[in-house]
């Protein structure tokens, strides 16, 4: 290793100024990068489906243009991400493959289905509300492509957000069978929303290196309790109830107290196991295998058009 690189390396980090690609890095920099935008823009592309599976049964014309548009950004969202991934040097061919064959993880929220059409509005709700809390604080990150496309992701996020509370708040005006439908989806994605944000500090692999290193800004803790403190003033607007007996304001501490998560849910649903991990991305590599004539024959045009042919 060089030590002029590397001091360059770390001044620009405590400068607070940003990483470029052409910069040098070390190794295990460029690793968690890659690893960390790589999740991401899986989770992006496997978050579509459970959403997806409800664009053919929104209940109107306006709810089935959101919820199109809202999946659109999603594919956006992944697709840009790739692209970040790229400027470190993976390569988005095998990057797909990690994840078809389960070597990349993507986010264990996308594992849970969803029942009913309350669902979508509690995804926007609490589910990109989470994204938001945690994606918020990685505009800062240490890493220049990835902090931008973190702005224009998180602008997005936030259409997404209002467009499921404000869902939910029409379904809550209005018929009793409506009401329960939306009690119902809170409480089925509340623990799994608190569990985005990653294992407890300290059994957090990467988060004091990527803090270090200014990849993170905040510890997942942190993030948690930030987003259980939004959303209880949400809820109470709402008029929903979410399912935490030992959910309660702590004067002493400014912040909510709540629950012990189950943990061992966490584990088994990121390891693999969790309701839904095997369909999605069974049907991810269907979409893959589907679309290999698309990529053939955008090479094959590509191909054509280097070699010069005018038509
Ligand atoms: N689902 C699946 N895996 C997770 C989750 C989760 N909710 N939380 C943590 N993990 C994984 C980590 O990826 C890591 O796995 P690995 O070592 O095999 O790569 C392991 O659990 C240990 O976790 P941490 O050490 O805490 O990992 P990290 O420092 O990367 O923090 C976090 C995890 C908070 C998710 C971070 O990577 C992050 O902020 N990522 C960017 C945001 C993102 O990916 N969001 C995706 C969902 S939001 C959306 O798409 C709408």
């Amino acid at each position: 290793s060089d030590p002029d690189l590397e001091g360059q390396f770390e001044s620009t980090i405590a400068r607070d100024q940003r990483i470029e690609p052409r910069d040098w890095v070390p190794a295990d920099y460029r690793k968690t990068m890659i690893r960390m935008i790589a999740q991401h823009a899986h989770s992006e592309i496997i978050g579509m489906q459970p959403e997806g599976n409800w664009i053919t049964r929104a209940p109107s014309l306006r709810r089935k243009a959101i919820l199109l548009a809202k999946v659109q950004d999603e594919a956006g969202h992944g697709l840009y991400l790739y692209s970040a991934a790229e400027t470190l040097g993976a390569d988005r061919t095998e990057l797909t493959e990690n994840l078809i064959e389960g070597k990349q993880k993507y986010s264990s929220i996308f594992n849970y289905p969803t029942l009913t059409f309350a669902d979508v509005g509690v995804i926007g709700w609490l589910v990109d509300g989470a994204a938001i809390c945690n994606q918020v604080p990685l505009c800062r990150s240490s890493y220049g492509p990835y902090a931008r496309a973190m702005i224009r992701i998180c602008k997005e996020e936030s259409f997404h957000q209002r467009q499921g509370y404000e869902l939910l708040l029409t379904m809550m005006k209005g018929t009793p069978a409506q009401r329960k439908m939306v009690q119902e989806a809170t409480d089925r994605w509340w623990w799994p929303s608190l569990m985005m944000f990653g294992p407890p500090d300290a059994d957090s692999s990467h988060t004091a290196q990527s803090m270090a290193w200014k990849i993170k800004r905040h510890t997942n803790d942190e993030l948690r309790q930030r987003f259980v403190d939004m959303s209880v003033p949400q809820a109470e607007a709402l008029g929903v109830t979410l399912p935490d007996p030992e959910l309660k304001w702590n004067a002493e501490r400014g912040h909510h107290d709540f629950g012990e998560i189950d943990w061992s849910e966490f584990k088994a649903v990121v390891s693999g196991n969790g309701p839904c991990n095997a369909q999605r991305t069974a049907h991810r590599k269907k979409a893959h295998e589907q679309g290999a004539w698309v990529r053939e024959a955008a090479a094959a045009y590509a191909a054509k058009r280097a070699g010069g042919d005018d038509d």
